[in-house]
């Protein structure tokens, strides 16, 4: 009875197969790495939660069949980084959301990115903003808030 009761303890806090657990780190919406945007226009622009919503699921799974990047997405959290990368979109699109994850240098570390990957990666996320029918400024000034974050992202 014991021994069952330490293997069902066991099983719940095992990390799954190929995720790391997340070190320990501040939660703060500095992580975010972008000030957010004053008005809501932005916000509903992007259709709001459920428009955002959409976008990163999208976004995911692109980067998840993109030959250039897919091999980067093997063996990641995906639950973890779509909770964060809506959370992530929605602070900075005024949507008024607290940011919980990591900052942008600690979240892709050591994961040896070059910008050809983020260039791949924008590429997909003009893709799902293009499906999700945000207006083209619209989607250019999320853009904007971004890519200053390539130095924190790309390995060098
Ligand atoms: C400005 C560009 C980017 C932004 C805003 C961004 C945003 C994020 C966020 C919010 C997270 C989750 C943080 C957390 O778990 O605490 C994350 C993790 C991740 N990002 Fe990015 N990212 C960017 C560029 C890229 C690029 C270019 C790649 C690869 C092609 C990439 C691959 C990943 C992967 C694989 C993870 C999961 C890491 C893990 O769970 O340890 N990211 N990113």
């Amino acid at each position: 009875m014991l021994i069952a009761a330490i293997l069902l303890l066991q099983a719940s806090v095992a990390v799954p197969a190929g995720e790391d657990p997340v070190a320990p780190y501040t939660q703060s919406d500095h992580n975010a790495g972008a000030t957010p945007f004053k008005d809501d226009r932005l916000w509903r622009d992007f259709h709001e939660e459920a428009g955002v919503s959409r976008i990163v699921d999208d976004l995911v799974s692109r980067n998840q069949s993109d030959p250039r990047i897919s091999d980067i997405f093997k063996n990641q959290d995906l639950v973890r980084l779509r909770r964060t990368l809506k959370e992530q979109f929605c602070f900075i699109l005024g949507g008024g959301c607290s940011y919980t994850g990591r900052d942008m240098r600690a979240a892709h570390k050591d994961m040896g990115i070059q910008r050809a990957d983020m260039t791949a990666l924008v590429e997909n996320l003009q893709a799902a903003m293009r499906a999700e029918h945000v207006s083209f400024a619209s989607q250019n000034r999320l853009l904007a808030k971004l890519a200053p974050m390539q130095r924190e992202v790309v390995e060098r």
